[in-house]
């Protein structure tokens, strides 16, 4: 494919920059190891800096935490994790899942991206933990429908422990309600993910309301 052609609009992928080009033929030529700070303490500083930018840029304060990872999939994949292990209501770093603990249950909108179910299968979930939420028109999340689901898996004995709010779509580029999604994790207590692979950079935008960013910027 010819990414960089003006009239490629086939996929999210755009065109190369030269300073990216450069900066991959450093990166293989020295190739790092950078699994720890010890092993490439320069690496590690580059990694925490560009966080530091890329979160500058999309208003996030510049104290958060993150990692450069290979992509969308497994980003989603370790926030999936962190979510799971916050709101377990045990060990489940030692204990795992087993039979005598609840069901641990995932929201997402129908037009979410597969590494969900990727995520529910290869973490021992199992595909039914994940409730596949009705969109409307513009391929947003249905709040009231998000919310009854939630409260009937509740009144089951199953353990809702996180909602995925995607910020752009792999279909359309759609925006999931994100400020509901978040006003609703709070009231249930449930871990707030949103999945900005494709449509976060669209928060450096001046044009981008105030009301997606407050939602989406985590707590200094
Ligand atoms: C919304 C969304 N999530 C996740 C991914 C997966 O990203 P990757 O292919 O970098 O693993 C994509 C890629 O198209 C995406 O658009």
């Amino acid at each position: 494919m010819f990414n960089g052609h003006p009239r490629f609009w086939g996929y999210i992928t755009s065109s190369a920059t030269p300073i990216g080009a450069l900066a991959d033929f450093l990166a293989s030529a020295i190739n790092q190891n950078t699994g720890a700070f010890i092993l490439s303490p320069l690496a590690t500083e580059i990694e925490a800096q560009t966080i530091r930018g890329l979160a500058e840029l999309i208003g996030f304060p510049r104290t958060c935490g993150g990692l450069l990872v290979s992509g969308g999939n497994v980003a989603n994949f370790v926030c999936f994790l962190a979510a799971r292990q916050a709101k377990a209501n045990w060990d489940i770093k030692h204990e795992g899942l087993s039979a005598n603990r609840p069901r641990l249950t995932v929201y997402v909108s129908q037009a979410t991206h597969t590494w969900i179910n990727k995520a529910s299968e290869l973490f021992g979930m199992g595909a039914d933990s994940v409730r596949w939420i009705e969109t409307d028109a513009n391929q947003q999340i249905n709040i009231d429908a998000l919310e009854r689901q939630i409260l009937a898996d509740r009144d089951k004995g199953v353990l809702p422990f996180m909602i995925v709010g995607t910020a752009g779509t792999v279909g359309v580029g759609a925006v999931d309600p994100l400020p509901e999604i978040a006003a609703l994790c709070k009231q249930y207590g449930l871990w707030f993910h949103v999945n900005g692979a494709y449509g976060a950079p669209a928060a450096c935008l001046p044009e981008v309301s105030e009301k997606y960013l407050k939602a989406a910027r985590c707590k200094p």
